[in-house]
């Protein structure tokens, strides 16, 4: 049984989200999303999340291809996770390439094509935008 963990925020959820969790899960059996706090994501990655931990959790359990959801509570977890949940692969989108390599010491690290021209950003930008 091959163990997959990928790991990000997932706010608004779109269908460059549902893509990577679908290559992700054909690369295994069992995908597990590491999905950032509320408090990680402001206070680290800088940005505010529109839907709370709770409700972004919800929807990521409704997808058919992610079989667990644990919380990202800081950059350094990653390893400890791997040993943990005897993962086999990390996956994440390539806006990140060459960021995870330390982690080839313990498992199989891919960098997946991203969707190209969606991103919650740009969700937030254009909703702001047109004052939908
Ligand atoms: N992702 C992707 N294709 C996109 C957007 C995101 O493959 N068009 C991937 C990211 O590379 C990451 C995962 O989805 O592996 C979660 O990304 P996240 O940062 O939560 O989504 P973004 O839409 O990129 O959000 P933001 O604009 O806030 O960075």
């Amino acid at each position: 049984m091959k163990r997959i963990i990928t790991y990000g925020t997932f706010d608004l959820l779109h269908y460059g989200h549902i893509n990577l969790l679908k290559m992700a899960k054909k690369l295994g059996d069992y995908l597990i999303v590491a999905l950032s706090t509320d408090e990680f994501t402001r206070d680290s990655k800088h940005k505010n999340c529109y839907f709370p931990y709770d409700k972004r959790r919800q929807l990521l359990e409704s997808i058919r291809y992610v079989d667990l959801v644990i919380p990202e509570e800081n950059w350094e977890q990653k390893v400890i996770d791997v040993q943990l949940y005897k993962i086999d692969i990390f996956v994440i989108g390539d806006d990140w390439t060459g960021k995870f390599d330390f982690l080839m010491d313990y498992c199989e690290v891919i960098y997946l094509p991203r969707t190209p021209e969606i991103s919650t950003t740009q969700i937030k930008v254009e909703l702001n935008n047109h004052q939908l």
